[in-house]
């Protein structure tokens, strides 16, 4: 087996993982990719933005009443001021940087408006190819940083955990199927999303819940499972993963309508369209369930500009087809970002010790029940930055590991592809925008057949298929509706389950 030391490894190269990279340098940093650098990280499709209260009319405090607004009321309080209160350096640093940010005539940033925002607070690169933008970047700033060596292409199995210290990882090189231990004395774990466990999804194919499945079978603690966020407008044009139409559509006036012509979110909300996520998402699966179709109608309120405001979106439309300045976009609402993740505090520390975990895989109890819209690249950045302060002030001791030994599952198995579609299928109907107690007994039935065919087969299965079961069980035990989690059997919320899940693989705390 190769051996790779390293003082720092942090696994996964999104804004996350990039961001505690440049951080940490001039330490010895192995960032560990699963793909080459620059592909395969949602940040990188993320059109939206970054909000933060830079505007004269706006601040941290508007802002973090926003964010706790549309966490249901179970966001942690000290967290979302941290991350509210960090949000205007941190894009600071990014322009420092050199981030070409969207600016007006006068110079001034442009700030854009999105759904359960109080006030324009989206900071935007190229219209909407703003995640692009900040990658490449980071990107340049990582490549300047002798410090900093990035492994590509090796996706991480397991951690390596020596008498309970989380001591690296084992990773798979996608080319040769070869193990790599990749050794180190503080592991940060930036992996990413979970939304490949969802037929539709507006996830890269890698988001399939690698940190979060590696830190469970190693014993940390894990929060929030249940909270998956669904984005109300993915294009329903038959790809998977679906192309995002962002929020910032709507945030400029488009609205939705049914094939019928009917806007029916005027009677499900008072914001109507810009009203809360889970809410949009939630009104337009009832239009599809009920067998009718949705548009989102932008001819009014963008229609010739749409090109140079919506250049990403524009050409999504374009390949399928689909001219936005004249036609309604079709929609339909995917599995988009999870809250839920591994337990960390407000520096990033996992349960284990030399565990850290920063962006969508770790869950800081920010975004509650559910995400404010573009609040995710910034917990990204304001965590990315606070795990590195950490662990550079951690006086980690060097000790090498003992002897290595580890058996990497074969990829690929028979059947795999297959069970991984039914899992998508099943997670998707059952555990997914509307579930009920039933529907979710189904998932687990077939999670647990799933797992006793193929539990010890290929990485992507089997992470899923951990994932996959800690939301489902998490989703049991939520016997309320709360934000993004809504059980058509408790369809209320309850005050006396207003607080935030926490579990260990197979024990529900
Ligand atoms: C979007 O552009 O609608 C996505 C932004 C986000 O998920 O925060």
């Amino acid at each position: 087996m190769e051996e790779r030391r390293g003082g720092v490894l942090v696994v996964g190269a999104g804004i996350a993982g990039l961001m505690a990279a440049l951080k940490l340098a001039p330490m010895n940093v192995t960032v560990l990719c699963k793909t080459r650098l620059g592909k395969g990280s949602a940040t990188g499709w993320a059109q939206g933005g970054i909000a933060a209260a830079i505007g004269k009319d706006d601040s941290p405090s508007l802002h973090a009443i926003d964010t706790r607004r549309a966490g249901a009321g179970i966001s942690d309080e000290k967290i979302v001021e941290i991350l509210t209160r960090d949000a205007p350096a941190r894009i600071e640093e990014l322009l420092e940087l050199g981030a070409a940010f969207d600016r007006d005539d006068s110079g001034e940033l442009m700030l854009g408006r999105e759904a359960a925002h109080q006030r324009r607070r989206i900071v935007k690169a190229g219209g909407d190819a703003t995640g692009h933008a900040i990658l490449r970047t980071l990107i340049e700033a990582v490549a300047a940083h002798p410090s900093i060596d990035v492994v590509e292409n090796v996706t991480a199995a397991d951690l390596i955990v020596e008498n309970g210290i989380v001591r690296g990882v084992y990773g798979c090189d996608n080319a040769t199927n070869a193990t790599i231990a990749c050794t180190a004395d503080a592991t940060v774990l930036a992996t990413g999303g979970i939304g490949r466990l969802y037929r539709y999804t507006t996830n890269p194919v890698q988001a399939t819940g690698d940190g979060i499945a590696m830190a469970a079978r190693a014993g940390a603690l894990l929060a929030d499972m249940e909270f998956v966020q669904f984005h109300p407008t993915a294009l329903a044009i038959g790809r998977d993963p679906m192309p995002l139409v962002t929020e910032a559509v709507r945030g400029e006036g488009a609205v939705l309508v049914n094939d019928l012509g009917d806007r029916f979110m005027l009677d499900v909300h008072p914001d109507a369209e810009l009203g809360p996520r889970d809410v949009v998402a939630r009104a337009i699966f009832e239009q599809l369930q009920r067998g009718r179709t949705v548009g989102l109608d932008a001819r009014a309120a963008i229609g010739a500009h749409f090109p140079q405001e919506f250049p990403t979106v524009f050409g999504f439309c374009v390949s399928a087809g689909i001219d936005p300045r004249v036609q309604n976009i079709p929609v339909a609402p995917a599995a988009h970002y999870h809250m839920g993740g591994i337990a960390v505090d407000e520096w990033g520390r996992t349960t284990l010790e030399g565990l850290w975990s920063c962006g969508e895989s770790s869950a800081t109890g920010v975004h509650g029940a559910n995400r404010l819209a573009s609040n995710s690249l910034l917990e990204a950045l304001v965590y990315g930055s606070r795990v590195a302060t950490n662990v550079a002030g951690a006086g980690l001791p060097s000790r090498p590991t003992g002897r290595l030994e580890y058996r990497m599952r074969p990829a690929g198995a028979d059947g795999q592809a297959q069970a991984v579609s039914d899992l998508r299928n099943v997670m998707y109907t059952n555990a997914g925008l509307v579930r009920h107690e039933r529907g979710l007994r189904v998932a687990l039935a077939r999670i647990e057949e799933l797992g006793a065919a193929f539990g010890d087969a290929g990485n992507e299965l089997r992470n899923l298929l951990v994932v996959g079961r800690l939301i489902v069980d998490a989703a049991l035990a939520r016997s309320e509706s709360r934000g993004s989690h809504f059980r058509s059997d408790y369809a209320q919320s309850d005050e006396a389950l207003a607080k935030r899940s926490f579990t260990r693989l197979g024990s529900l705390a």
